[in-house]
């Protein structure tokens, strides 16, 4: 029986190492991220690079970043700058994380990591070999609420678990983001929304043994809608992902002892419920709410830099590598291939 829920080990981000930043790629995510990090840490946003002075001086007066590169390679060369946050369409994360790597920086690269799991080793061999940082800004499992969900399934607290759910959609066509229906960018559902579900049963029950994918493609052959199962050992994951339609954007996980279920949006930080028949419990978001969370990822960067260690335990190399390994695997059953691959 549970009695209380475990107390998240996640620290303030606030009181992370700073670190100087330097933002690749000044669009949407970007603003988010450098807005919630300059709110809620000491990390330095010291430069952006653009393929065009003008957005980076734009972005730069926004936010008072002082140094404005109108080229990735300035941006990576500059002195002053540590680490690099990577936040351009899909199809660009495997070149500019090893442009990156390559000038001795550590890098923060945006989901999906890479288009595929080749381009992901590719990167972490790199960083490897450069003794840098690399890490996938999958930002829900930096979250406060992740670490209290992995101290439940690491005490076995659910039981063994026997399902579990998970889905995003929504209505995003040509007109509102046009990286997404560009094959050439990496566009579709799986690899924009459908990753966070597929991290998420990755996290909950580590990879595959089986996948099973259907879905729909647009006319220009990205994937428009995806439903995948995963099992592993006698868990399945039920997985769906659409470009179409707002959908509930909740997860679950079903055990022999208890359930969680993680209301909307369920990769954002939610007081998700944990209930095991006698009695329910719902568990603490923490103070910082919506997508200010993408603070905790260059919080825990950060100190992981401080620490010396280069590959995160949160969420190691080898597991982004895997996540990519089974969207490659959805995509191959569902006909999707990015030109070049
Ligand atoms: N964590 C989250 O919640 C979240 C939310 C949204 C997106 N994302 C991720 O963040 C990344 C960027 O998404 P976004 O929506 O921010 O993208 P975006 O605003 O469309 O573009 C970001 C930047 O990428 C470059 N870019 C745009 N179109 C390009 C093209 N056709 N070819 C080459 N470069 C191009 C531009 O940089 P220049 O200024 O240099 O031209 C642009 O400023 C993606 O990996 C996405 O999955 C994450």
């Amino acid at each position: 029986m549970i009695t209380s829920l475990p107390v998240s080990r996640v620290p303030d981000p606030s009181l992370a190492p700073p670190l100087r930043w330097g933002v690749l790629g000044p669009g949407g995510i970007a603003r988010a991220f450098v807005r919630s990090v300059l709110k809620h840490s000491r990390q330095q946003l010291v430069a952006v690079g653009s393929r065009t002075a003008q957005r980076a001086e734009a972005f730069a007066a926004e936010f008072g970043i002082p140094r404005v590169h109108s080229s990735y390679e300035s941006l990576v060369t500059d002195p002053d700058v540590d680490v690099v946050y990577v936040a351009t369409p899909h199809s660009h994360h495997h070149a500019q994380a090893l442009l990156a790597i390559a000038a001795g920086k550590h890098v923060l690269v945006e989901k999906a990591f890479t288009r595929n799991a080749a381009e992901a080793r590719g990167v972490a061999e790199a960083a490897r070999a450069a003794g840098v940082v690399a890490l996938e800004a999958m930002w829900t499992r930096f979250l406060p609420g992740a670490d209290v969900l992995r101290q439940l399934l690491a005490a076995g607290e659910l039981g063994e678990i026997v399902t579990v759910a998970a889905d995003f959609g929504l209505p995003i066509g040509p007109e509102d983001a046009a990286r997404l229906h560009d094959p050439a960018l990496a566009g579709g559902a799986l690899l924009d929304l459908g990753i966070y579900p597929v991290s998420f049963a990755s996290f909950v029950l580590g990879p595959p043994d089986e996948i099973t994918a259907t879905g729909r493609l647009t006319e220009a052959g990205v994937d428009e809608q995806v439903r995948a199962v995963l099992r592993t050992g006698a868990a399945e994951a039920v997985l769906t992902t659409t470009l179409t339609e707002r959908t509930h954007t909740t997860a679950e996980i079903v055990g022999t002892r208890a359930r969680v279920d993680l209301p909307a949006d369920f990769y954002t930080p939610v007081p998700f419920t944990v209930s095991d028949g006698h009695a329910t419990f719902t568990a603490d978001p923490g103070p910082i709410l919506g997508h200010e969370g993408l603070v905790y990822q260059a919080a825990h960067l950060a100190q992981l830099v401080a620490d010396g260690t280069t590959d995160s335990p949160t969420l190691p190399l080898e597991e982004t590598i895997g996540i990519l390994t089974t969207t490659d695997e959805i995509r191959r059953q569902v006909g999707v291939r990015y030109p070049g691959e």
